[in-house]
């Protein structure tokens, strides 16, 4: 048993209103639920950061290396690597020498990834780390004598509150020593409608992947929820640009979970809060960067601007 995961549910099932952390929904099945949430025509965010990188990766690559100095490039929520393979393959054609540090919290998606790279660029240099963002962040600093270039993109950012993206870059910061880089995607606010489709999907992917959540605490923690007793309801406040995502009661029931030894009542439509996916504006992000003590080298955007990825330095 996962005893952060047994802790974390115990906790947020208890507390009101309910709440359950989505950096949870990443298990085999998760990864591969969000593997086809990138491939909807609905979810823009995928492609319109793939563009960017295209777009861009020659300017990136030079922003990263200057005229060819090697660097470590680490990526926190690493995922699959589809995007960053554009610049990994692209930096190995330059003939660069960096070496490329995945980290996610799925061991999972990591071997896939490290697979994967092993049979596409077999000389590139690869150090997968299964860890949590921040016990990361302490390995930074390990990596001396090179600039360290991270990436944090897909707007994995916006999952986190007001109040962790403050404590998440302050700490950053502070593990990055002068001249590290930090490139940052953040979905930008535009119509309505279109982020909402994007988290409400026809096919009924996003519900899938949420539900997940549910289904694993049954599997690993002996849970007892029935999924038909729960509704997927998404929504977004253009006015604060979050989007969020619950799972409802239908009706007012308890539901036992063995590992903990208790059951969690539940009011009739009572919703548990289970994703943020906060959209940002240019602005914002800014003060953001100058609220954490970097400086914002350039913005890179795609044709449409629906997407960002803000490159900054610790001056
Ligand atoms: C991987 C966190 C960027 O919030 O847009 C996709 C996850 N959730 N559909 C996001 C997600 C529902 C995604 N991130």
């Amino acid at each position: 048993m996962n005893k952060q995961f047994a802790q974390d549910v115990e906790r947020g099932l208890s507390g009101s209103p309910k709440r359950l952390s989505s950096k949870y929904f990443y298990d085999e099945a998760g990864d591969k639920l969000f593997q086809a949430i990138m491939n909807l025509p609905e979810y823009y965010l995928s492609r319109s950061e793939y563009e960017i990188l295209e777009m861009h990766r020659e300017q990136l690559l030079r922003c990263f290396a200057g005229s060819g100095e090697a660097f470590n490039l680490l990526e926190f929520g690493a995922g699959d690597g589809f995007k960053t393979k554009v610049l990994l393959r692209y930096f190995s054609e330059k003939q660069i020498p960096f070496r490329y540090v995945p980290v996610d919290i799925s061991g999972n998606i990591l071997r896939q990834l490290a697979a994967s790279l092993q049979e596409e660029l077999p000389v590139l240099e690869v150090e997968p780390v299964e860890d949590d963002y921040f016990q990361a962040l302490k390995k930074v600093k390990e990596t001396t004598g090179r600039r360290s270039v991270v990436l944090f993109m897909g707007s994995n950012i916006g999952n986190f509150s007001e109040e962790e993206t403050i404590s998440f870059l302050g700490k950053l910061y502070e593990n990055l020593n002068k001249g590290d880089l930090l490139l940052t995607g953040f979905d930008l606010k535009k119509d309505p409608d279109q982020v909402r489709l994007a988290y409400n999907d026809s096919g009924g992917i996003t519900r899938a992947f949420n539900m997940n959540l549910l289904k694993r605490i049954n599997e690993e923690l002996g849970g007892e929820f029935n999924l038909e007793k729960f509704k997927h309801y998404p929504m977004y406040n253009p006015v604060t640009g979050e989007a969020r995502s619950f799972l409802m009661s239908r009706e007012k029931q308890e539901v036992r979970i063995k590992e903990l030894g208790r059951s969690f009542s539940f009011e009739a439509w009572e919703p548990v809060h289970v994703e943020i996916s906060r959209k940002y504006d240019l602005p914002s992000i800014e003060e953001y960067a100058r609220r954490s003590g970097f400086a914002v080298v350039k913005h890179f955007f795609d044709c449409k601007h629906y997407f960002v990825d803000s490159l900054w330095e610790k001056k």
